[in-house]
């Protein structure tokens, strides 16, 4: 289980981002913080398109971001081509977002969700596997609304 991930937040994702970045060190998964650096107040968008335009392009296999309630990095991630990014608030939600969805931007909301409970959902969300068949046809169907809307 050897994985390139990336993890971002702004200030409302701030702290739980260094509980992730501590978790994720223990692991065999290599993950590069793209910010923000302390809990001063900055823009989400820019930090989360400094992520998604990172994975929209397959330099990183997947990420995580985290806003306040993870609306703002989910709205900004989905923007990036070939990005599927899920705001998810239990293991249920973070496996489905990989089984069904093969999201690979996993995104929470740093003042909506305890630590031990993203650490849970971090974990099962890195685990899970894209289930594919009817669910691979949906997703065929995503990208060929961004190429029709000129995403790329
Ligand atoms: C910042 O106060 C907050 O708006 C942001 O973290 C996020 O929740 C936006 O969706």
């Amino acid at each position: 289980l050897l994985m390139n991930i990336a993890i971002a937040s702004d200030h409302g994702g701030f702290e739980l981002k260094e509980e992730l970045r501590a978790f994720l060190k223990d692991t065999d998964i290599s993950c590069t913080d793209l910010g923000v650096a302390n809990g001063e107040s900055v823009d989400y968008p820019d930090f989360g398109m400094a992520l998604a335009v990172r994975v929209s392009d397959g330099e990183f296999e997947r990420g995580i971001l985290i806003c306040g309630t993870g609306i703002g990095m989910s709205i900004v991630a989905n923007k990036f081509p070939k990005v599927r990014a899920a705001l998810v608030w239990d293991t249920f939600t973070a496996r489905m977002a990989r089984e069904h969805n093969d999201a690979n931007v996993l995104v929470i909301g740093g003042r909506t969700t305890e630590k031990d409970l993203a650490k849970e959902m971090v974990k099962v969300w890195l685990e899970a596997r894209f289930e594919g068949g009817r669910h691979q046809l949906r997703l065929d169907k995503i990208r060929e609304i961004e190429k029709r809307w000129g995403m790329g």
